[in-house]
């Protein structure tokens, strides 16, 4: 473990590397367009096919028709437009993971727009105020169109660019497979009442433990994105020296030695580290009990870069919470194990969890539930979350971002987050200023807890 001295050297801004990124081209993009100062997409969902376990084919829902999607690459505070178009035999919106845009653009059904029907376009278009790794997703039918497919990147450049002479974004998911690439169950109820349901093939960006190149010296950022229905993935990097940079996409004040850090479904990590020597081998680790499991690996290849710092990240500008005058709100979360009785398709409804006593009740056009809380717009809150179950839950809010402040009834240095993980019997106390009016749902991220009770939205008036 370095010295703190050492750390803080590492990261020092590099301005060698800002002369140099103005020389790079624009680099990167898959299928972007930047035009007088706008980035345009044009981005689709439909029924394809991709061969996800090795001489299979596995009929899939794919963005643009392809595992993995393609990451969406814009600038903070600069507008983007995707011309989203629905290809799926069923209704869907898209959702942007972690950015805090206006209402209209929030991609909720009902809640923020009309869902968007088959052979239907809708144009997106926001300008992102934070720089980092974020993703998106349809928030409908969401164990099917998130669990075949569905999930991609968005990754949001600083204003003033940061140089890493690496970058590479790195998706995990575990597909409901069988060795033959064939459909197994995406939610089986008695899972869903408990951690939920594994997948069981996993992959990076749709490939099953891929290999990929660095060059040796290379200042490389990897942006993790867990992308999955319902794991979580304890991460641990071998091979080199790894450091947090950015969690949920959000830079940390001080990067940190990453020794094994949880990422659960939704959450990001952004991960800092200067390539090892030409011939070494860098490994992704998924710590599954005492099983690790490789997600990635890279090789070193021969390079002329010299060793360098890291560049340094700066944090975003989310809004410092006003602690003297928060007001608290708290929520609980519980296990209610329930089926109710058979609905008019003659399924059971199945509600497992609660928030706040209350189970998610869904939602259709004219008939919205009560906000499950209403906050005045402006003002701080700290919202103190108690997980009573005996599973985690990645609790997500939609439009603002969090700032973690406490954490199993200790301090933490504070840091900003869209998706707070609460592990089992966990509590945390997490503070924002409620600055962007709307209805913003407030759900786990376990795709099956969310659709089996524990979701609702806040409303900020
Ligand atoms: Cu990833 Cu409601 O969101
Ligand atoms: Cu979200
Ligand atoms: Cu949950």
């Amino acid at each position: 473990m370095p010295a703190h001295g050492l750390t803080r050297r590492r990261f020092l801004q590099s301005s060698a590397a800002f002369a140099a990124l103005s020389a790079l081209p624009a680099c990167s993009l898959v299928s972007a367009s930047r035009d007088n100062g706008m980035w345009e997409y044009h981005l689709s969902a439909e029924p394809s096919t991709a061969s996800l376990v090795p001489d299979h084919q596995t009929d899939v829902l794919a963005f643009n028709g392809k595992i993995p999607a393609p990451t969406i690459r814009c600038r903070q505070g600069e507008p983007v437009t995707i011309h989203f178009t629905n290809n799926l035999n069923e209704p869907t919106t898209i959702h942007w993971h972690g950015l805090r845009i206006p209402i209209e653009m929030d991609g909720v059904p009902f809640l923020s727009q009309a869902p968007i029907q088959p052979g239907e376009t809708f144009t997106y278009r926001f300008t992102p105020p934070d720089a980092g790794t974020f993703w998106y997703h349809p928030h409908m039918n969401s164990v099917v169109q998130l669990g075949k497919g569905l999930v991609g990147t968005i990754v949001v450049e600083e204003a003033s660019p940061v140089v890493f002479d690496e970058e590479h974004v790195l998706m995990l998911k575990h597909w409901h497979l069988n060795p033959q690439g064939q459909w197994k169950d995406l939610a089986i109820p008695r899972y869903s009442a408990r951690m939920g349901t594994p997948g069981e093939w996993g992959t990076v960006n749709g490939v099953h433990q891929p290999k990929y190149e660095l060059q040796e010296n290379a200042t490389t950022r990897l942006r993790l994105a867990n992308v999955d229905n319902t794991l979580t993935y304890p991460i641990q990097v071998r091979g080199a020296d790894a450091w947090i940079v950015a969690i949920d996409g959000n830079p940390i004040a001080t990067p940190r030695r990453l020794e094994e850090h949880k990422i659960a479904p939704g959450m990001r990590l952004d991960i800092g580290l200067v390539a090892p020597k030409a011939g070494a081998n860098v490994e992704i680790m998924y710590m599954k009990g005492r099983f690790p499991f490789l997600l990635a690996s890279f090789t070193t290849t021969p390079s002329t870069l010299v060793e360098k710092p890291l560049p340094a990240l700066p944090l975003n500008p989310v809004a410092t919470p006003d602690l003297a005058n928060a007001e608290t709100r708290h929520f609980v979360f519980e296990w209610a194990g329930a089926i109710t009785p058979a609905d008019k398709q003659g399924k059971g409804k199945h509600e497992f969890w609660l928030m706040n006593k209350r189970a998610w009740e869904g939602m259709s056009k004219g008939n919205i539930p009560e906000p499950i809380a209403t906050l005045e717009r402006g003002k701080t809150y700290i919202f103190d979350l108690k997980n009573v179950t005996q599973y985690h839950h990645p609790i997500h809010l939609h439009g603002h971002t969090f700032t973690v402040l406490e954490m199993d009834g200790k301090p933490v240095t504070p840091f900003h987050t869209d998706t707070v993980l609460l592990g089992k019997n966990g509590h945390a106390k997490a503070a924002f200023v409620a600055d962007n009016p709307g209805r913003w749902m407030y759900h786990c991220h376990v795709i099956e807890h969310m659709k089996t009770g524990l979701m609702g939205f806040v409303e900020v008036v």
